[in-house]
């Protein structure tokens, strides 16, 4: 099986948890793009579900798919949301951000009841950190935070979209950082959060419930 193939065949598998009526969280990126499609086929086929997205991308796809769209606000709480990840290890610690959309991919699994992540099977590793760390900066402060981070030996590379510095959907900067020296991740979250201008990080340490890889033979459902 192909990547690709891993990620929808995960993709499939979850809309499987999702029920009529519910608030359903729509993630970013090239996995939640099946599952951003298998919505749409479950909403023309009557299901009624109001969604929350993650990303102006997502939001794009989603409309364009009848997928009635939401604003955060508009809502009490998540049912489920279902997104992927750049990386996962054995105790649901994640990596996200690499395409750029963690600030609201965070706040969406921090709202969230149950949240699914969906992924091919290349991103079920031992230790996180092979995959650098995206953390989101405001542009006021992206010099100032390299230099603290290449100081706490991070090695941070400016994320470039072109010869411009890559913007969020948040007008924000993204730093990507080496952490595959460190086995504290919940003291680097805690240490980099505390950082004025650091907006928010790429880890996910506690938000998911259940993990859906994509494997030949049939999705592998971890919870
Ligand atoms: C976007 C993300 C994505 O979930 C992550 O980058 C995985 O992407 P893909 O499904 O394309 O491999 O966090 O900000």
């Amino acid at each position: 099986m192909t990547a690709d193939q891993e990620k929808k065949q995960a993709a499939l598998e979850a809309v499987k948890y999702i029920k009529n009526n519910m608030v359903v969280g729509l993630g970013t990126g090239s996995t939640a793009k099946h599952m951003i499609e298998a919505v749409g086929k479950l909403v023309a086929d009557g299901m009624n579900l109001t969604c929350v997205p993650s990303s102006i991308a997502t939001e794009k796809l989603a409309k364009e798919l009848g997928i009635k769209i939401v604003a955060l606000d508009a809502i009490d709480k998540i049912d489920v949301t279902i997104d992927g990840a750049d990386e996962f290890d054995g105790k649901f610690q994640l990596i996200k951000g690499g395409g750029g959309a963690l600030l609201r991919e965070k706040i969406l699994a921090w709202n969230t009841k149950f949240n699914i992540i969906i992924a091919d099977s290349s991103k079920d590793v031992n230790k996180l950190g092979a995959f650098k760390l995206p953390v989101e900066v405001i542009p006021f402060a992206t010099k100032q935070i390299l230099t603290y981070l290449e100081a706490e030996g991070l090695q941070p590379l400016q994320r470039m979209q072109g010869d411009a510095s890559y913007r969020t959907d948040e007008n924000n900067t993204i730093l990507d950082i080496d952490i595959s020296g460190i086995d504290d991740l919940q003291g680097l979250e805690i240490q980099l959060l505390k950082v004025p201008g650091i907006v928010e990080t790429g880890l996910f340490l506690d938000t998911t419930s259940l993990i859906i890889v994509g494997k030949e033979g049939g999705p592998e459902v971890k919870e």
